[in-house]
């Protein structure tokens, strides 16, 4: 038995070439995007004012296993893949636990996380279709520094719809994406209709993911040669996604590990679906077992609280209807640090796989996920960003119930990124002013009850 090293590295060769789409194996595929004003299957052309050609085949392709990866994303691919799978031997000696714990560090790029898997594809798919820009939502700002990164790289306008609070909180965040060269707009803003009609329900807003996307969307549509893009939810995304499972598969093969419990953070439910993609697979082909789990924010949550059901994926009801665990498209979250969870909905391709038993979901709130982060900080050295620490309060507590158990399990988790610009919630959290919300079966019931008639 070959000794495991603290970090197992891939050779550039093993970057994957082709990404899997995991809805090829699912018996029972994502309910199709719904045109909300006459509730028909939303086609390829009816998607084409919103978002770019190739993307749209692959967001409605159930049936491709895999897509090959244009050369020119994998030479991009390259400049920071492959991405390390790391033991964390001394999270282990700590916690004296029987349980092994790996995590896939996907932080190691400018735009501290996994986004930029999906952001230089999407970008490429803009340029390569001749567009002059893209538009887009940020909450904590991970996804609009990707997407700047991916524009500069391809020479694409960058237009950024940035959620208010973040804004606010992460002057820096914002000044990254400028330095790459994009726009960016605190939203809700008075730039748009949506914007405006927003800022009018709901005065003093500080935004959500759902408000962006809003602007996003307007700002695309009504702008020749601009499309929008999105840095979740869709099921291309995951698609693009599934780079990280790939290669911890890959990582994990090379010392014969089988993993037991397979852990992420979810928001939109990307990093998630595409790190469990390959896994995911295998279980639908009856082939292995996992245990996969969801980790959400108790502030919004999608999966434990909220409804199976068509919604809007924004909260100014422009964009097509999906089928997904929904707290409501006018639910606002509280003000929570980890701004990239705070989203109303969830991946189509989740949360059908969700509905059909296929994974687990728990919520935490944030002052235990803070603890957690600060605990991974100070004895694995990485400083992980607020989204990606739920995914670390879940796989301490598995690793905590082995060693109630005595049971050697294999627990691999999600590190989508780095938390250094946000440091603002590290120092609420650090002057003890951090606080827990949760939202009450009322304020959920009253969101509930705006969730769009549809009969399938
Ligand atoms: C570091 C990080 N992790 C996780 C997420 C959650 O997104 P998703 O659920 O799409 O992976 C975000 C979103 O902004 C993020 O920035």
């Amino acid at each position: 038995m070959k000794k495991i090293p603290n970090k197992i590295y891939l050779s550039e060769d093993e970057i994957p070439k082709q990404w899997y789409n995991v809805r090829a194996d699912m018996k029972n595929k994502p309910a199709p995007l719904l045109n909300p004003g006459t509730g028909e299957v939303m086609q390829f052309e009816d998607l084409r004012p919103v978002f770019c050609d190739d993307l749209i085949r692959q967001e409605l392709d159930n049936d491709t296993p895999f897509f090959d990866i244009p050369e020119e994303i994998q030479e991009y691919y390259k400049t920071y893949r492959p991405s390390p799978l790391c033991r964390a031997y001394h999270l282990e000696k700590a916690l004296d636990t029987p349980a092994k714990i790996y995590y896939k560090f996907e932080g190691n790029n400018t735009s501290g996380s996994h986004k930029l898997n999906s952001s230089i594809a999407q970008a490429y798919y803009a340029k390569k279709q001749g567009l002059k820009g893209v538009t887009t939502e940020t909450g904590a700002g991970q996804w609009g520094t990707a997407l700047s990164m991916a524009c500069a790289y391809f020479h694409l306008d960058c237009r950024v719809y940035m959620v208010k609070v973040s804004y606010e909180q992460k002057p820096f965040r914002r000044e990254v994406m400028r330095t790459y060269g994009a726009t960016v707009t605190p939203s809700p803003s008075m730039n748009t209709e949506v914007g405006r009609k927003i800022n009018a329900e709901h005065p003093g807003t500080t935004g959500s993911l759902g408000c962006a996307i809003s602007e996003a969307v307007e700002d695309a549509t009504t702008h020749e040669g601009y499309r929008y893009v999105l840095g979740s939810v869709l099921n291309q995304v995951v698609l693009h996604q599934s780079v990280i499972g790939l290669e911890t598969q890959t990582a994990l093969k090379k010392y014969g590990i089988e993993p037991d419990i397979i852990i992420g953070c979810a928001g939109g439910g990307s990093n998630l679906g595409g790190l469990i993609a390959p896994f995911m697979g295998e279980k639908l082909r009856g082939e292995k077992d996992y245990r996969i789990i969801a980790v959400e924010l108790a502030s919004c949550p999608s999966f434990t609280r909220g409804k199976f059901a068509y919604d809007f994926c924004d909260t100014g009801m422009v964009t097509p209807l999906a089928k997904m665990y929904t707290l409501g498209y006018d639910f606002i979250p509280s003000p929570n640090h980890a701004g990239g969870l705070r989203y109303h909905g969830m991946s189509p391709i989740l949360s059908q796989l969700y509905h059909d038993g296929y994974m687990e979901a728990v919520s935490e709130e944030q002052t235990s996920v803070f603890a957690a982060a600060e605990q991974f900080a100070r004895i694995e050295g990485i400083l992980p960003a607020p989204e990606s620490s739920h995914a670390i309060r879940a796989a301490i507590d598995e690793a905590l119930k082995c060693k109630e158990t005595g049971e050697a399990k294999t627990i691999v988790f999600g590190l989508t990124g780095t938390g250094y610009f946000d440091m603002t919630a590290y120092e609420a959290y650090n002057d003890g002013t951090m606080k827990d919300y949760i939202p009450t079966d009322e304020e959920l019931e009253e969101s509930f009850k705006k969730l769009p008639k549809i009969n399938r």
